[in-house]
């Protein structure tokens, strides 16, 4: 299975992904790694291992029309190298329905939280400032809203008494590493299913 990741920071998942893409634990081709944010760790960690990179930054404080321009760039863009699945992890942008239409192919994205609790840019954060005793990570597939899409795996991760938000998030990313190679390796041999319409909805959009 041919896949595109897109990230915006550190990329320490999409590290899993590169360790593990081609072996017998990932069935999977990384065709390129995309950003928003030039030369981030995680299109460092690309370089590093040899697949293609490529950037489309976003001024902050962009206007609408500029966003919609942006997306239909990256979406140029990814689909340049054909991928089947777009992954995005620790990708900070939303993308647009319109992305998503044109794309044509499913996405799949990795929470740092249980969803459908916590959604959102502060998963960690806002778990901790809740009190609950247990979050985890989702692994889900994108629509039109934010970490609202089917969910396809999840690992629960146990909050201790002396967590701040950068102790719990290193738990989770523990369990997201795994849980995204696995889920993507499910994906590529068929034993999970994305869902049909999603995808359909995008192929006859197009
Ligand atoms: C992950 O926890 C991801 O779910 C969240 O940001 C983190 C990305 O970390 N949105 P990294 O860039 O893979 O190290």
């Amino acid at each position: 299975m041919r896949i595109v990741v897109l990230v915006s920071g550190s990329g320490s998942n999409l590290q899993a992904l590169l360790d593990s893409a081609g072996s017998s634990e990932l069935d999977v081709q990384i065709t390129a790694v995309g950003s928003d944010v030039p030369g981030c760790g995680g299109l460092q960690r690309a370089e590093a291992a040899g697949v293609p990179t490529f950037s489309v930054p976003l001024e902050r404080g962009a206007s609408a029309e500029r966003r919609a321009r942006w997306n239909r760039e990256l979406c140029a863009e990814v689909r340049r190298h054909n991928p089947q699945v777009l992954v995005t992890s620790g990708f900070m942008k939303i993308l647009s329905e319109e992305f998503l239409t044109r794309l044509g192919v499913p996405v799949i994205n990795t929470h740092p939280a249980l969803l459908p609790s916590f959604p959102g840019a502060h998963g960690v954060r806002d778990a901790l400032a809740h009190g609950v005793k247990i979050t985890g990570c989702t692994v889900h597939q994108v629509d039109a809203g934010v970490d609202t899409g089917p969910i396809l795996a999840q690992a629960a991760v146990e909050v201790r008494d002396d967590d701040d938000a950068a102790s719990l998030h290193e738990r989770i990313k523990v369990q997201e590493r795994r849980l995204l190679v696995a889920t993507l390796d499910a994906l590529a041999g068929g034993r999970i299913h994305l869902r049909e319409e999603l995808s359909q909805e995008c192929g006859e959009a197009l």
